[in-house]
């Protein structure tokens, strides 16, 4: 294995699965987010339930919160390998390249630029995300622990929010569209035959990402989304009238 991980070509194929994996978690991601389109319901937010339900996942044979923290170290490990994989790569052509010879003379490196700049944004409005939604860091609005559809509800009331998710969703389809046509190429799935339908496959696979993330805060911008009925709308009721 670290035979495999020194090589080059072993190294983009582990770029290829950490990505695999990565991308997966972003569907199960963007899945969950649109329970939030069921509103903010009777007794409690659809989205606020399955928050829940992965907290209480396997209980009482797992402990409480173990499948949101297996998946946070798997996350974390393909992140990192991810990037250290990118970057070792991306300091072993620049050292294979000629002297002087400029990296806008061909296609591929132009892309690669590309590539590393988007990740590199990615990779900081992750942060900026966690630091929001999970840490509850970040707020200029009310918001309190374990009530997703009323922090998701706050936050995109603000526009300079819902533009912040915008732009990094033009990002990661940047980043993913390329990305995953890359991978398949890695792991040597391309052959003039499919390279099409690969090629679309990729942009699909793309395009249903982006719009399914981007639901969620253009529906609670909009109104399309009620309010919610928790303490966190009493609590800014509370500071309108204060
Ligand atoms: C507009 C789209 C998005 C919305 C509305 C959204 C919403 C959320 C919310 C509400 C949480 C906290 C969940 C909880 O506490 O149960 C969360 C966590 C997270 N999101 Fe997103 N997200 C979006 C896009 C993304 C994207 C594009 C990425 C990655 C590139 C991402 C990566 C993460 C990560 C890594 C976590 C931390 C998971 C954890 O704490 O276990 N999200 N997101």
């Amino acid at each position: 294995m670290i035979d495999f991980w020194r090589s080059s070509v072993g190294k983009k194929n582990i770029v290829a699965v950490t990505g695999a994996i990565l991308i997966g978690y972003l569907i199960l991601h963007m899945l969950g987010n649109l329970n939030s389109a069921f509103g903010p319901g009777a007794q409690e937010p659809r989205v606020d339930w399955y928050a829940h339900w992965l907290r209480d996942f396997g209980e009482p044979l797992l402990p409480h919160g173990f499948v949101v923290w297996a998946v946070r170290v798997i996350l974390l490990g393909a992140i990192v390998t991810h990037i250290t994989g990118i970057v070792q790569l991306t300091k072993r052509n620049k050292a294979a390249r000629p002297a002087n010879f400029p990296a806008r003379r061909i296609g591929r490196s132009v892309e690669s630029i590309a590539m590393l700049g988007t990740g590199a944004l990615l990779l900081a409005f992750i942060v900026f995300h966690i630091l929001q939604f999970t840490t509850l860091s970040i707020h200029v609005t009310p918001v309190e622990h374990g009530e997703v559809y009323a922090n998701l509800y706050w936050v995109f009331q603000k526009w300079f929010f819902l533009a912040i998710y915008l732009v990094a969703l033009i990002l990661l389809g940047s980043h993913l569209r390329h990305g995953i046509w890359s991978a398949f190429q890695t792991l040597g799935l391309d052959s003039p035959s499919r390279n099409a339908k690969l090629r679309h496959g990729a942009t699909a696979l793309t395009v249903v990402l982006v719009v399914g993330f981007a639901a969620v805060p253009v529906l609670f911008f909009t109104d399309v989304l009620d309010p919610p009925h928790t303490t966190a709308l009493l609590t800014s009721l509370s500071g309108a009238f204060s």
